[in-house]
């Protein structure tokens, strides 16, 4: 006789994400557990605070303040864990992992810090450990990189994948806002926290990156490898000399394999108007990776909020769920053993987009031409912007041939130096292969 027992699960967290998790595992309990094979039993939801007020469909005796109790119940199989921060979340991903408990996460930060290691113990447990929802929220992405995908050599990947910051560079191009203005509205409408630094400086992006490219690359990489600049830099005028130039900026995740290392960045890019990366705007994401077998695909879809996020946490509890009810061990395709270096940021050669601020007076464009040309960087284009009377300055934007970051930063340096430079006042990597 085949086993129609409860598969139980805990929930660690409540919030945001859980609460439509939450939901959805009491709401729509007939339609999973016809999916499954066995009914999916909500045990216990893990929270700071039992007096907030909650969702009414769930039942407040469902609350616990007593993380280790939840993971360790017998009548827990699997551990949902959306609290988020690195602790205590890790401590209790690995001791709900010990217990031999399976664990969903959309945790980016204890996944691009502690993954691998998570990772190897799940397979010790032979427990799965699931994360689809950690980067992009519902777009599917760490499925197809473990499975779909596995056969490529991929080549490179190149990401939006934090809304907030996207959606306030959309504002900044598409209204010639201030960054602090733009922020300011994405604050109003939620996109951003109060405190907004992990978005704004790349950090969040970083972590993204980082379990991104261990799967698509096979190689252990951290959140803390990958080099980041944020947007805050960044101000009107680059984008409209950027819209003049043909491009559009875009907070861009890297990831390329150049020979046995990668080169992994966080950083403002110019991306060419045409190009599909140029056109996603507001909170949503895009992914675009490059395999050798499959060409360019892209995925593209909201990579937050409670419904998005909750679609890819629910389809990894099913997973897990139907390999419990079959009897079918975990499958682990989390093979980190090509070992790539990472490269220098000093190393990347990429086009730049350089805005210069100078005194309006002649021979001023040949003493730039010269620094760089010395450096062996040569100019793509150059444009003079309207002179400013009353600073009699005026405004240079020049663009590179491909050339070495190390120069580019010695050049930068040089300028800065000459008695005609008033400001080096933005560089912004080019990025025309996106
Ligand atoms: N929000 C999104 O759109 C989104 C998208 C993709 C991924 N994620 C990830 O999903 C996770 C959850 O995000 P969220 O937006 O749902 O967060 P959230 O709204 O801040 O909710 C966090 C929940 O965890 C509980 N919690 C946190 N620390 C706790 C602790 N030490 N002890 C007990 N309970 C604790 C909180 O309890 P109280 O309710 O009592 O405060 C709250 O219920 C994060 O890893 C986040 O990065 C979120």
């Amino acid at each position: 006789m085949s086993d129609t027992s409860e598969i139980g699960i805990g929930l660690l967290g409540m919030g945001v994400v859980g609460s439509e998790v939450a939901r959805n595992l009491l709401l729509k309990a007939d339609r999973l557990a016809q999916q499954v094979g066995r009914p999916l039993r909500l045990r216990g939801i893990l929270v700071r605070d039992k007096s907030r007020r909650r969702d009414p469909a769930v039942p407040p005796a469902l609350l616990t303040t007593d993380p280790e109790d939840l993971v360790a119940r017998q009548d827990v199989h699997v551990v949902v864990e959306v609290m988020g921060g690195l602790r205590p979340a890790y401590d209790l991903i690995r001791s709900a992992l010990s217990q031999d408990k399976h664990v969903v996460t959309a945790n980016k930060e204890v996944m691009a810090t502690h993954g691998p290691e998570l990772v190897r113990l799940a397979e010790e447990q032979e427990v799965s450990l699931l994360y689809e929802a950690s980067v992009g929220g519902g777009i599917p992405l760490i499925g197809p990189l473990h499975k779909d995908l596995l056969a490529n050599e991929v080549s490179s990947l190149h990401a939006i994948i934090n809304g907030t910051t996207n959606y306030i560079l959309t504002r900044m191009s598409q209204e010639g806002a201030s960054f602090q203005t733009a922020l300011r509205q994405a604050q109003e409408l939620g996109y951003a926290e109060a405190n907004p630094a992990n978005d704004v400086e790349g950090a969040d992006a970083a972590y993204k990156l980082a379990i991104l490219a261990s799967l698509a690359f096979h190689s252990q990489v951290t959140g803390a490898q990958v080099y980041r600049e944020g947007i805050a830099r960044l101000s009107a005028v680059d984008f409209r000399y950027a819209q003049e130039l043909g491009y559009a900026i875009k907070l861009l995740a890297i990831a390329r394999r150049e020979d046995t290392a990668l080169s992994l960045r966080v950083h403002p890019c110019l991306v060419p108007e045409e190009h599909l990366l140029a056109k996603v705007d507001g909170v949503f994401n895009a992914i675009e990776v490059e395999g050798d077998l499959v060409g360019k695909v892209v995925f593209h879809g909201q990579g937050a909020g409670a419904k998005p996020t909750a679609s890819a946490i629910l389809g990894d509890i099913l997973e897990v769920a139907c390999n419990i009810a079959s009897g079918r061990k975990p499958a682990h395709t989390g093979n980190l053993k090509d070992g790539l270096s990472i490269l220098p940021i000093e190393e990347l050669v990429t086009q730049y987009y350089l805005r210069v601020t100078v005194s309006d007076s002649a021979g001023v464009l040949a003493k730039i031409a010269t620094v760089l040309g010395d450096l062996g960087i040569s100019i793509a284009s150059v444009i003079q912007k309207a002179a400013d009377a009353a600073s009699q300055t005026a405004e240079l934007v020049i663009m590179t041939h491909p050339a070495k970051e190390a120069y580019v930063r010695q050049a930068v340096q040089q300028m800065k130096a000459l008695d005609v430079v008033r400001e080096v006042g933005n560089v912004i990597r080019v990025e025309q292969q996106a």
